[in-house]
């Protein structure tokens, strides 16, 4: 599976970037605003240039003509910018438009299958269900993992399930079970993989036993 960083921060990339483990990084309007007054263009292009892989940038417009407008401008940025657009009927039709330009779109916003299939078979490169808020509304985010893996499964998309809204390291190790391609972490949760309590004890430990060893 691979794993994206769920953030607009240059110093949480460069970190992760540095275990050699980060396939792409995606962005939104929220994340985007935790970064303060920033010119986009320019903290896109700086993003861009960290990470190798893809790198989501969202649009504003809610018509069609607009989200292939400012997708257009975004890809103009960097070679490895995705556009991702909201899960609605203007979205599906930028994605089909913007596909005809050769530009990969990255469907956001998903909470159930059937928008997932409509995305994908409108030409999304990616969907994003968001499996935290959906649990937070009382629902089953993983449930709907499930059944998207087996649906994608049954088809030929080339499209990739972007698991989105992540909370905990747990939904990691479930989606990654479930055969999800992609699973987009906050930073906190990227820093919890690593990390297990029995590691550091044993690790002390056996710094404590070598140091025993030497006169
Ligand atoms: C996905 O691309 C989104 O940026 C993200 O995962 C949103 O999750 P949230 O529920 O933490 O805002």
């Amino acid at each position: 599976m691979k794993l994206f960083l769920d953030t607009a921060n240059l110093a949480e990339i460069e970190t992760v970037a540095s275990w050699g483990i980060l396939d792409g990084v995606t962005t939104n309007p929220t994340l985007l605003s935790k970064e303060g007054k920033v010119n986009p263009e320019k903290h896109l292009k700086a993003i861009c240039k960290q990470v190798v892989g893809p790198v989501s940038m969202e649009v504003i417009s809610t018509d069609t003509k607009g989200m292939v407008e400012e997708g257009k401008k975004f890809a103009k940025w960097a070679e490895n910018i995705v556009v991702k657009v909201p899960m609605t009927g203007e979205g599906l039709k930028a994605v089909t438009e913007l596909k005809k330009f050769g530009i990969s779109t990255n469907v956001t916003l998903i909470f159930s299958a059937n928008q997932a299939l409509l995305a994908a078979k409108a030409g999304a490169r990616y969907v994003s269900p968001f499996i935290g808020r959906l649990d937070e509304n009382g629902e089953d985010g993983l449930m709907l993992i499930s059944e998207l893996v087996q649906i994608f499964d049954n088809y030929a998309f080339e499209t990739e399930i972007l698991v989105a809204s992540v909370r905990h390291p747990r939904q990691v190790t479930e989606v990654a079970r479930m055969g999800a391609d992609i699973a987009t972490l906050p930073f906190a949760v990227f820093e919890k993989l690593l990390h297990h309590p029995m590691t550091d004890l044993g690790l002390e430990k056996f710094l404590k036993d070598w140091k025993s060893t030497q006169k």
